[in-house]
């Protein structure tokens, strides 16, 4: 049986015990949650077999963008030498994942979500850094990058400087801000003008088409408005949505909504997610 009553002085050592306990979540385990679940760097960079993801060969390359501009597929960034990215230091990792700068200088194509990825603390860019690091080295050369225009994409609205754990920690629509951000939901949520997201007017309304496998997917509005967004959903129904792909009414969402990836979200993040979206402007 498992006494909660112990005698003050030993409770208050246990429970700073606790504390630090959560905080000793290591590097790698921290990188471990971002990269599978809310980052879904997966999502992109996992190779699809035909029985979905193959997990066997994890982040080693995977989908092809084939846009006006640019024909990329998302690279191995597993540490093998001559495929992967195991010959970059550091340093070179983090310029690829903020600045959207690959060694040689050359600019990744904006589907690479660096846009988002600026606001990531230092702790979590190093956390990614030292998870992919622990992964075993998978060998696949990907297609070469055919750059028909080169674009640099600007920091998405409020993601231009690191927000680190201070700034939001006991913050929780700050959390959600950074979470929301990292997880690049605005990326697929946000509505397109004239050719180019919108993430102030646009911000949340949904509209964008993803055509697939699945038929012609098409990005919800997710703002709070109560009849075209989701503002009459509980916190439940809106976490439901997010971690397990079904809307209130019991129908399914299709891809390449995340939520195979957002499953392992922990109910503290997806609560500040769903405080963060009750916070945007509402949009028709
Ligand atoms: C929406 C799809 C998508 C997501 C999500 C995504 N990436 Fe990428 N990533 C790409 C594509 C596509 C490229 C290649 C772009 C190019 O060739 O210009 C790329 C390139 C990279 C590169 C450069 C590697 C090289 O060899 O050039 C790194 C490093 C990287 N991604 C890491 C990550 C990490 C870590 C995550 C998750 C935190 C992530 N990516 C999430 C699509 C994605
Ligand atoms: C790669 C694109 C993509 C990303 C990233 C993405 N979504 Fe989605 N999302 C979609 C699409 C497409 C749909 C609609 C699916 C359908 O209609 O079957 C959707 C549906 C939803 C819905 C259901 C709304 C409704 O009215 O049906 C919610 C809520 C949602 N997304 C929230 C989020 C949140 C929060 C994130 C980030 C943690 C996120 N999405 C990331 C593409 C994306």
């Amino acid at each position: 049986m498992t006494s909660w009553f112990v005698p003050a002085a030993a409770g208050f050592g246990l429970l700073t015990a606790l504390v630090s306990g959560a905080a000793a979540e290591t590097l790698v385990e921290r990188g471990d949650y971002l990269v599978n679940t809310v980052m879904a760097c997966g999502n992109c960079h996992t190779p699809i077999g035909p029985g979905g993801p193959d997990m066997e060969r994890a982040l080693s390359g995977g989908l092809t963008f084939d846009e006006p501009p640019f024909t990329v597929t998302a690279s191995n960034i597993t540490p093998d030498e001559a495929t992967g990215i195991g010959a970059w230091s550091d340093a070179d990792i983090k310029t690829a994942l903020v600045g959207g700068i690959r060694p040689d200088g050359t600019p990744l194509a904006p589907v690479m979500p660096y846009a988002f990825y600026k606001v990531l603390s230092p702790r979590d860019l190093d956390a990614i850094v030292a998870y992919l690091r622990s992964l075993p080295a998978v060998e696949n050369q990907v297609p070469t990058p055919d750059y028909r225009q080169i674009i640099v994409a600007k920091p998405f609205p409020g993601a231009d400087e690191p927000i680190p754990e201070a700034a939001r920690a006991g913050n929780i629509e700050t959390e959600g801000f950074y979470l929301t951000t990292i997880a690049h939901c605005m990326e697929c949520h946000t509505r397109w003008t004239d050719g180019h997201p919108d993430p102030v007017a646009g911000l949340g309304a949904g509209g964008r088409e993803f055509p697939g496998p699945w038929g012609v997917a098409v990005a919800a509005n997710i703002t709070p408005d109560p009849e075209a967004g989701i503002g009459a959903w509980s916190d439940e129904e809106i976490k439901r949505a997010i971690a397990e792909g079904v809307r209130p009414d019991g129908t399914p969402l299709k891809p390449p909504m995340g939520y195979p990836y957002y499953h392992g979200m922990t109910d503290a993040d997806l609560t500040a997610v769903v405080a963060y979206l009750r916070t945007i402007p509402t949009r028709q």
